[in-house]
């Protein structure tokens, strides 16, 4: 396999951790180890973020072309090798090789839009409140950036940070997932060939992510923090930030609602549905978690979307035709199997799946069930996994009140034929984002993010650079210019 580096880079050396202390990269699949990386400490956390400081002196003297260059070099070098980078990227993460190339792809466009989204990013001059005066706006980098980043999306989810950071003339050292490193590390070798000076990213890997991360959030040289996780643990970090008052992204966990109205084109709303629910294998914070179908419409859709769901190909990513390959580890198959048990002692009933996937490990089949309510584990909680739970509603009301009834609210998706009810729906749902007639909506040209305990800031599109940025107001007093 290309591209597997096995130490951490940390202020532009790759180092191995303190002791040579090294952990396990584990496929997926079939549980075979892929590598053994570095078990970085609070030493090297500690190296990087000095390293970190001591380049983001220089790297916000460059102008915001030579930095748009940077990123975008290293966005070519990752399209050249989309190929091995999609394929470590499964290997590692397990997600089927199509999706894993689409990933690579992503991943790259955020490098490709921050690099020039840097180049617009301008202050202002504002209309003065005296003659004698006159006001200008600056925009500043916020100074060094921490970031913490999850294994459903290793390359996407750090250059949608690492695009900005570096556009907007931040530094940034990263914690990638302990699940998924060696993406994160191909990734910053792709970098440093790109030009990306030592120091301007660190990528320290580890299995103690408390101490490395500990280190980070406790110094006031860090500015700005970036999460990309759970809400559990989002609202744990957040806290961590408010000693050094850090400023704070966070992209957290969902619980999309997708509604099926009885007027929905049916064919469109099961392409939708399977898009949203299985991309990933069920495996992203804005995937359909809670489906709602209108009554007269129920039997029908739910007959269709069992049948297309059966027929998914469950197998290692890297099979050809693999629509859905293994969950990322054993907690997530319990997750499931727990959701989907609790979900029929409590009135559902399987359509199609419901068990583990005939391959073992850690396949589980895709599943779908009928008749879900509210009070049922998976209504309430991300199942983060290959099941789609069927609730039924009666008219548009009481599918926003549903849909609406969670605490998180990141995205939500709905199918319908009528133009004013898409434009009242989308108007009324509690969500960051919402796709009409649509079940996959991420790009790096719109705000990602959410509203609620789903989040704070917005990556991607020209909000996400604003994130690292800061505004300098500036007067110029005692002018005589009357
Ligand atoms: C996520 O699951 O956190 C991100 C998914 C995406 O960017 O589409």
């Amino acid at each position: 396999m290309q591209l597997v580096e096995r130490q951490a880079l940390v202020g532009g050396e790759w180092k191995d951790a303190t002791y040579e202390k090294r952990f396990s990269v584990l496929n997926p699949a079939d549980g075979s180890e892929i590598a053994r990386v570095a078990d970085c400490g609070t030493t090297e956390a500690q190296q990087a973020l000095d390293a970190a400081e001591i380049a983001f002196r220089s790297w916000r003297q460059t102008t915001a072309a030579q930095r748009s260059e940077v990123l975008r070099r290293w966005a070519g070098l990752m399209l050249d090798r989309q190929e091995e980078l999609a394929r470590l990227l499964t290997a590692e993460q397990g997600k089927p090789l199509a999706e894993a190339r689409g990933e690579v792809a992503y991943a790259a466009g955020f490098l490709t839009w921050f690099a020039e989204e840097g180049r617009r990013s301008h202050g202002g001059v504002v209309p003065p409140h005296r003659n004698d005066a006159r006001i200008v706006v600056m925009k500043e980098p916020v100074g060094v950036v921490a970031a913490v980043t999850p294994w459903n999306f290793p390359l996407a989810m750090i250059t949608r940070k690492i695009g900005p950071a570096l556009a907007a003339g931040c530094t940034i050292v990263i914690k990638p997932a302990e699940d998924t490193p060696l993406s994160a590390l191909a990734l910053a070798r792709l970098g440093e060939e790109a030009g990306v000076p030592a120091g301007v990213v660190s990528i320290v890997t580890t299995t103690s992510p408390a101490d490395v991360v500990g280190v980070w959030m406790a110094s006031p040289a860090v500015r700005k923090f970036s999460f990309t996780g759970s809400t559990a643990t989002g609202k744990l970090l957040m806290r961590q930030c408010a000693d050094t008052v850090k400023r704070v992204s966070l992209e957290l966990g969902g619980n999309a609602p997708l509604i099926v109205f009885d007027d929905a084109d049916i064919e469109l709303a099961v392409r939708g549905t399977i898009a949203s629910k299985f991309r990933n294998t069920g495996q992203t914070c804005v995937c359909a978690n809670r489906i709602l179908v209108e009554d007269g419409i129920y039997d029908r859709y739910a007959a269709a979307l069992s049948k297309a769901v059966a027929a998914l190909k469950v197998a290692p990513g890297v099979e050809e035709g693999t629509a859905q390959g293994p969950l990322i580890n054993a907690a997530a198959l319990t997750k499931v199997e727990r959701h989907v048990a609790d979900a029929i002692a409590k009135g559902a009933s399987v359509l199609t799946g419901g068990v583990r996937h005939d391959r073992g490990g850690l396949f589980y089949a895709p599943t779908v069930l009928r008749d879900v309510t509210p009070d049922m584990a998976l209504a309430q909680e991300e199942t983060f996994g290959p099941v789609a739970g069927l609730f039924r509603f009666r008219g548009e009301q009481e599918a926003i009140a549903l849909a609406n009834a969670t605490e998180t609210g990141l995205s939500a998706y709905f199918f319908t034929r009528d133009i004013g009810r898409a434009w009242r729906v989308a108007a009324a749902l509690e969500a960051g984002m919402v796709g009409i007639n649509e079940g996959v909506i991420s790009t790096e040209v719109a705000p990602f993010g959410g509203i609620k305990q789903s989040g704070l800031g917005r990556e991607g599109a020209s909000e996400g650079l604003d994130e690292y940025l800061e505004s300098k107001y500036v007067l110029f007093g005692g002018l005589s210019v009357q």
